[in-house]
């Protein structure tokens, strides 16, 4: 899988990829990381990329032009290449997208910063647009590292482990039962009773008690669904 961060701030991401299991990817060709940054692309004397909003409105925008130039760039080099936005004005990202984007060959993410993006560039170029919550950032490279590290870590090679990745919250409507590691006692603290006693029957229902518990009380609408689901 191919990554272009297209940006104004690629520093802010590089730092992201430079340990644990993302840099063991790269170093595995597994996963490969570009940069693009649009204030390359500017015909402006000044190098500009934003403006003050058409129609007015509190905050710049970025100009289409720098943008439509680095897009048809990068679509020149790779037509396959599938292209993200990241804005909160958009459909929440979830784990089925991250599935769903993890057998992909290249995904461009382009991060608005300011108030946000000329909308002519999203409308030409964008195949999704993404939003992580509702929430308003600085800009979109958080977002755009959010998905790209929930993504990658569901391509095969990336997670030492297979495993790791076959019963996980939002799999199923259910969150996650809660895991303990060594020791069993910690400053009095003990892991509940069953999971000492290596009854895996007993274990799995205590698992499934204690993940509608986290469920109805953080989530009670995922609760719901899985009780339709399992009648
Ligand atoms: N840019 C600013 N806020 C964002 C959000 N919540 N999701 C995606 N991109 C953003």
């Amino acid at each position: 899988m191919t990554y272009t961060f297209v940006t104004l701030f690629s520093n802010l991401i590089e730092g992201y990829f430079k340990d644990s299991i993302l840099k063991r990817a790269i170093d595995k060709d597994i996963l490969k990381i570009k940069y693009l940054n649009p204030r390359d692309y500017s015909k402006n004397k000044h190098f500009k990329v934003d403006d003050t909003a058409v129609g007015g409105g509190a905050g710049m925008v970025m100009n289409p032009q720098p943008l439509f130039d680095a897009l048809d760039d990068l679509k020149s080099k790779d037509e396959d290449v599938h292209i993200i936005f990241l804005t909160p004005v958009a459909k929440p990202f979830a784990q089925n997208d991250a599935k769903r984007l993890a057998k992909k060959n290249h995904i461009a993410f382009v991060s608005g910063r300011y108030e946000g993006i000329d909308e002519r560039v999203i409308e030409k170029y964008a195949d999704e647009v993404f939003s992580i919550g509702d929430y308003i950032l600085t800009g979109g490279e958080l977002a755009s590292l959010v998905i790209c590290d929930a993504v990658s870590r569901n391509i095969e090679g990336v997670l030492g482990n297979a495993q790791s990745l076959e019963i996980e919250s939002f799999e199923t409507p259910l969150l996650e039962a809660p895991s303990f590691s060594k020791p069993k006692n910690y400053e009095g603290l003990s892991v509940p009773s069953e999971y000492l006693k290596g009854n895996h029957s007993k274990i799995r229902s205590l698992k499934l008690a204690l993940s509608e518990a986290k469920t109805k009380f953080f989530r009670p609408q995922q609760l719901l669904k899985h009780k339709v689901q399992s009648h």
